[in-house]
């Protein structure tokens, strides 16, 4: 079976590892942490980086230190992973979902203005799958009704829009470490920031927020989110291949497409020319004409030994969301129930090869020369 994902792990995180164990310094103090917090945020080109556990709670942390909270309203895609809409549950506040685009698949940037209201307080990007959000309406529109903006970059290390990194444009920029992602850390995440207080409330929010110079009081609730140092140890091995690994995502879509294009009833991912797409996962639509469903198709290559993943199920359309927030559900998403019904991504993984991208690719053909 090709997998849909496995990632690449080397022997510097096996060094840094071991070093990190040796040295006792396993919870959340050590070098690692630093130099990992220190070398994510240059490379991202913003200042500060907070490590936290998971993507989940990057996202949360940062709406906290932005002191989003019940009453507020936040604007983010309702095509994306439920952990953008969870943390804005999580606060109080209410998020406000768009449709999305036909062309990347992210939020639909011309029908932010018509959802904003004298509560929004942020808007919240997510660059799918690795493709950048259109980020001059965004920061036009934060501009002009002074909103916030937390990028979910999640899926984006180190993508560009017009030749700048995702999640270098708002107060805060996201990142998951979580395995399947372009570096992992097992479990993980990262807020970074260009501002100097916001990083410090995060830092304090990510650790019970203990008083500054007084520890073990407390005047504001606080969490624990913080990284351990043996995580940091295997992103910081990470961290020095990250170049290699975007190209080689890169490297991988390139083929794909190459093999997939004229393929009929395929619909390849784009790349618009101000982007630079990480190709997090190789994501296609699976169109009327290429005969099958979506599902049969999937069921069809997993029979050749090939795993696929469906798109994520839009917010619009999930029971948590509707109990939690009724209006989502009065509202059409047509483009994201699109997209959500015909999508799946094909075997992506760090560690797959050009022979078994081929083979996906000729199953593909096999497929649909047999409908
Ligand atoms: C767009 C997006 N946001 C947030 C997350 C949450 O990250 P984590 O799984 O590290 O909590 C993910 C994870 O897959 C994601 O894809």
């Amino acid at each position: 079976m090709i997998p849909v994902n496995q990632p690449y792990l080397g022997e510097e995180e096996l060094k840094n590892v071991v070093q990190c164990l040796k040295s006792g310094w396993i919870s959340s103090k050590g070098e690692f942490i630093k130099h990992f917090e220190e070398e994510f945020a240059a490379f991202c080109g913003m200042k500060y980086g907070v490590s936290v556990t998971s993507g989940t709670t990057a996202l949360h942390l940062a709406l906290l230190s932005l002191g989003i909270k019940e009453g507020d309203e936040v604007i983010l895609p309702t095509f994306t992973m439920v952990a953008s809409a969870y943390a804005v549950l999580y606060t109080g506040a209410k998020p406000v979902f768009v449709d999305s685009e036909e062309r990347t698949w992210n939020m639909d940037c011309a029908k932010i203005e018509e959802l904003i209201t004298k509560r929004t307080k942020a808007i919240m990007p997510v660059h799918i799958y690795g493709h950048p959000v259109d980020m001059d309406p965004v920061m036009k529109l934060a501009k002009k009704y002074k909103l916030y903006v937390i990028e979910d970059a999640a899926e984006a290390h180190g993508a560009e829009y017009q030749g700048r990194k995702c999640g270098s444009f708002g107060e805060f920029g996201c990142f998951s470490f979580y395995a399947n992602k372009i570096i992992t850390t097992g479990e993980g995440g990262m807020v970074v920031t260009n501002n100097k207080k916001l990083a410090e409330r995060a830092e304090l929010l990510k650790d019970l927020s203990h008083s500054p110079g007084k520890r073990f009081l407390h005047t504001d609730l606080g969490y624990n989110y913080r990284m351990t140092n043996m995580q940091a140890a295997v992103g910081l091995g990470q961290m020095h291949k990250i170049k290699s690994f975007i190209s080689k995502k890169r490297q991988m879509a390139s083929l794909y497409s190459k093999e997939l294009e004229g393929v009929a009833g395929v619909r390849i991912p784009i790349e618009e020319n101000w982007a630079k797409s990480v190709y997090w996962m190789y994501s296609v639509l699976i169109e009327d004409s290429f005969g099958l469903t979506r599902d049969q198709f999937r069921n069809k290559m997993y029979s050749l030994g090939i795993e696929t993943r469906t798109f994520f199920v839009p917010m619009h359309q999930q029971p948590v969301i509707r109990k939690l927030c009724p209006e989502a559900n009065k509202k059409k998403y047509p483009v994201a129930d699109s997209i959500a019904e015909t999508g799946l991504y094909l075997p992506s993984g760090l560690a797959i090869t050009k022979d078994q991208i081929l083979k996906v690719c000729k199953a593909v053909k096999t497929i649909k020369k047999a409908v």
